[in-house]
């Protein structure tokens, strides 16, 4: 997986789809006048994962049902291994695999079973569709469950079992949707762990998240989307140097936090300050000088310092800095 160092861009440039997977540019959609997708382009290149990460409602979902062709675009290009959406659709959909939020597997079916009768509603069959099944069992961690009813598997053998219905057909480019949302963290972790294994086998990722922590573990570049538009770009390093040489300090706090904030935003060392549940998220030009005017500012303004963590950059910071919200729930 090769990291990408190209500067930081909303739109994809123009590359000649040459190594890319995908290439999508200006895509557009509005429900009645409500414009929630909003010239969003961005490409993927093989053996690269890329993420979309944004809050709830941002307009990821959106995004890759245009991109599969499940959803008509207002306006945009999709290109998919240089094959386009509108005059090669049966190319796009022989080079795409698709996994939704919601789970579509039958539960009286084993997991083989159900492998091997999406992959006949697929076209496949015979010794290809055999050995398909039996690669994809191993790629997803469910071998050596293979026969047994999925009625009983955990919600993380489930969400498995839809990846890897996606990846029966060979796809060059697998979109994932926010495949880990309800789900237990040893089911999750499974699953990120299969993801991970996708990309080091060559084949490009486009992964959806409102999870900062999942974009950085798996993903080579993120796309940070808010409110329709890819606000950031970039690969980790390069998105956490958009929020420059601020210190990050989380102050846990017992009441009164949005009053706080007020208080600290007039102080002259504190350039942000996001409340959220008993937490304000600090930016601040050098935290060791400012911690104590910080402190006895809040006590002033009557609440209590619960906890203070100096924080690293990471991508909930490069969110907070772009758009002056919080990424988590
Ligand atoms: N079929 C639809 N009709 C009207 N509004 C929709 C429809 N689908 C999505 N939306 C709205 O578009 C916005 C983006 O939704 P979505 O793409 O599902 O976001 P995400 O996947 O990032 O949570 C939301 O405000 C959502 O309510
Ligand atoms: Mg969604």
């Amino acid at each position: 997986m090769a990291l990408d160092e190209r500067p930081i861009s909303a739109t994809a440039p123009d590359r000649g789809g040459v190594t890319d997977v995908l290439q999508c540019r200006g895509l557009t959609k509005s429900f009645d006048d409500h414009k929630v997708v909003d010239d969003v382009g961005f490409h993927i290149a093989r053996g690269e994962t890329y993420g979309l990460l944004g809050p709830n409602g941002a307009g990821k979902t959106t995004t890759i049902s245009m991109i599969c062709g499940l959803l008509r675009r207002d306006g945009g290009t999709v290109s998919v291994v240089g094959h386009d959406l509108d005059s090669s659709t049966r190319a796009v959909q022989a080079a795409v695999g698709y996994v939704p939020q919601d789970l579509a597997i039958y539960p009286d079916l084993s997991a083989a079973e159900n492998l091997r009768f999406f992959g006949r509603l697929q076209g496949m069959g015979g010794k290809r569709l055999a050995a398909r099944t039996e690669e994809v069992l191993e790629t997803i961690g469910l071998a050596d469950r293979a026969g047994d009813r999925t009625e009983d598997f955990s919600g993380g053998m489930k969400r498995r079992l839809n990846i890897g219905i996606g990846l029966l057909h060979e796809p060059q480019l697998l979109i994932l949707d926010e495949p880990t949302v309800g789900v237990d963290p040893q089911s999750r972790d499974s699953i990120l762990a299969s993801v991970e294994q996708l990309g080091a086998g060559g084949i490009g990722v486009l992964y959806t998240t409102h999870y900062m922590e999942e974009a950085e573990r798996l993903c080579d570049r993120v796309g940070i989307i808010d409110h329709g538009r890819l606000v950031a770009e970039g690969t980790r390093r390069e998105l956490v140097d958009l929020v420059g040489e601020q210190d990050h300090v989380r102050l846990g706090l017992e009441g009164g936090e949005t009053g706080v904030a007020e208080r600290l935003l007039a102080l002259p060392e504190v350039m942000t300050a996001v409340p959220t549940d008993n937490v304000l998220d600090l930016g601040l030009t050098d935290s060791h000088r400012s911690l104590p005017a910080i402190l006895a500012a809040a006590d002033e303004a009557g609440a209590r310092v619960l906890s203070v963590e100096v924080v690293e950059p990471d991508l909930e910071q490069v969110f907070l800095h772009l758009t002056g919200r919080a990424l988590r729930d």
